[in-house]
């Protein structure tokens, strides 16, 4: 099991087994700079694609989170939201690398600090396109400023988008997608975002209540026939609403 979110509440827990949930210390993988970040996920084989490498290596993180930006684990970045671990952003882009190639489009929920979508999109390459949609309007605007920071072309060629919206719901003006990454956790299986997926397409998701859930792929394959497979334990922060999230901060 895997370290990969926190909130402050997750320490109150007491269902927490500490010792699966440290047994693979995925967050050794810290460093003193972005390279030497990604160079030790490629060692603990967490990032094992060249264009995953290539793609974390030019997304410097810096330009995400100040506040320890190459430690192995959440940062806060304000409004009740974390910018979530590398390792489990590694994991993301691995699941999902056949579904951001050149020319692709993707669909990140809850796209917080907007790393991960400018990740996705460096994958998707020029010809693709990458929407983030995240519910917290300030998260929207800080996403915006980090990218227009770090790489300005995204978001003058529309590569890349930010939305403010309830992800739970997508972004049908946009779908179909090859792919969907949603950062925050559904309590049950979201149909509205499998429905829309490419045939084929993936969709990367914590499903899960009560601070424990697992990552799920769901397949879509050409004829539209869907499989799920879970793929890791995980503590996620919920996907919930703006108005709770907020409030819950305070
Ligand atoms: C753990 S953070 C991950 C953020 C982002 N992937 C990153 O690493 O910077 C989860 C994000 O989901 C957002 N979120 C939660 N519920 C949401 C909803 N219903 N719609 C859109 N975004 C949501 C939160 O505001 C938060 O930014």
């Amino acid at each position: 099991m895997y370290f990969m979110q926190f909130s402050r509440h997750l320490f109150n827990r007491n269902s927490l087994n500490l010792n699966t949930l440290f047994s693979k210390m995925a967050w050794l993988c810290s460093a003193d700079s972005n390279e030497g970040l990604v160079n030790k996920l490629k060692e603990a084989k967490i990032i094992e694609s060249e264009r995953v490498e290539k793609a974390m290596k030019r997304i410097d993180r810096k330009n995400y989170v100040s506040f320890k930006p190459y430690a192995d684990s959440p940062q806060t970045i304000g409004y009740g939201a974390t910018i979530s671990a590398p390792h489990m952003h590694a994991h993301a882009l691995e699941n999902l690398e056949n579904f951001l190639k050149p020319g692709m489009k993707a669909l990140d929920v809850g796209s917080g600090s907007g790393y991960l979508t400018a990740c996705m999109a460096e994958m998707v390459d020029k010809e693709g396109k990458v929407i983030g949609i995240e519910h917290i309007r300030q998260l929207v605007d800080l996403a915006k400023l980090n990218v227009q920071k770090d790489r300005p072309e995204f978001l003058e060629s529309k590569r890349v988008e930010f939305i403010e919206g309830d992800g739970r719901k997508g972004y049908p003006e946009e779908a179909p997608y090859d792919c969907i990454h949603v950062g925050a956790a559904a309590e049950k299986t979201p149909q509205e975002l499998i429905n829309q997926l490419k045939t084929p397409g993936r969709l990367f998701i914590p499903v899960g209540g009560n601070g424990f859930q697992t990552i799920n792929q769901y397949d879509k394959d050409s004829s539209g026939k869907v499989t799920k497979k879970s793929l890791m334990g995980v503590i996620y922060v919920p996907l919930t609403d703006a108005k709770k999230q907020l409030r819950d901060e305070y």
